[in-house]
């Protein structure tokens, strides 16, 4: 009797390799005055993600080609890019799930200074992210060998805005940050919002009131451009409405 595994792998091969075209945004701050378009060729599988087609061009055709990436598995957020004019990590978007008749276009995300190919300057991004003071405030340690205790509702309350990896998919597509850099945009209210809400925290006056600033939240005009592209699923404009819901009430 023959094995599937003892077949060749012609005989089991239901899937087959096919040519894609990328368009890729490229800009070398040394030679090119101006971003340009360019062409690549290359053989991918439909279940491949455009991140594999990424590494393929630039170990086999083109090792200038720059981009970031590290965990390759939409943890540590350096791959968001913006994929056929959408916001989307590349380690996440597989190739299959695109329209494959037609050349997929690769760019940088927008808003935040172009550096090289498919990299921005994510410094504006962090710094507003360290304005709202993403980490907890309290003025008494636990006592020795306990935890600060929390109810299982109490956690509830911000569990969406914990799945935040700051890959900044969601800043970079917001309309008011393309216009106007100094909106905190929504990756930092969404990280205030994680600590404004937890039971546990003693700082979420202060955060309501850097949040209450003419670059804060009064400035989302409530676009969903951020929701749409956050890859952890992130209610991000409602977590951005319960942080103007909280500055109103003077309390979250
Ligand atoms: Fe990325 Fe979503 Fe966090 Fe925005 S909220 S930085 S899109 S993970
Ligand atoms: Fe921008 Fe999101 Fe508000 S896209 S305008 S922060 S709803
Ligand atoms: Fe880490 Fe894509 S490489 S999220």
């Amino acid at each position: 009797m023959t094995t599937v595994m003892e077949q060749p792998a012609a005989e089991v091969g239901a899937v087959k390799s096919f040519t894609a075209t990328l368009i890729i945004r490229r800009f070398d701050p040394e030679t090119d005055a101006e971003p340009r378009w360019q062409d690549f060729d290359v053989e991918v599988y439909a279940t491949d993600r455009i991140l594999d087609a990424l590494h393929k061009i630039k170990w086999e055709q083109d090792g200038t080609l720059t981009f970031r990436r590290s965990c390759a598995h939409g943890i540590c957020g350096s791959d968001a890019m913006r994929i056929n004019g959408r916001n989307r990590l590349a380690c996440k978007t597989l190739i299959k799930d695109l329209d494959i008749t037609q050349p997929i276009y690769i760019e940088a995300i927008k808003g935040l200074p172009l550096e090289k190919d498919l990299i921005v300057d994510m410094e504006p991004f962090f710094e507003s992210f360290r304005s709202v003071n993403p980490f907890l405030m309290a003025s008494t340690a636990p006592e020795k060998g306990k935890e600060r205790v929390q109810s299982v509702a109490e956690r509830e309350r911000f569990d969406d805005t914990t799945k935040c990896i700051l890959c900044a998919a969601c800043t970079s597509s917001c309309p008011v940050f393309w216009t106007d850099g100094q909106y905190f945009g929504p990756a930092a209210i969404v990280n205030a919002h994680r600590f404004i809400f937890d039971s546990r925290d003693e700082g979420s006056q202060v955060r309501l009131d850097i949040l209450n600033d003419k670059e804060g939240v009064w400035r989302c005009r409530t676009t969903f451009n951020c929701s749409e592209a956050c890859p952890r699923g992130i209610q991000v404009t409602q977590a951005i409405a319960e942080v103007k819901q909280a500055i109103l009430r003077g309390k979250p």
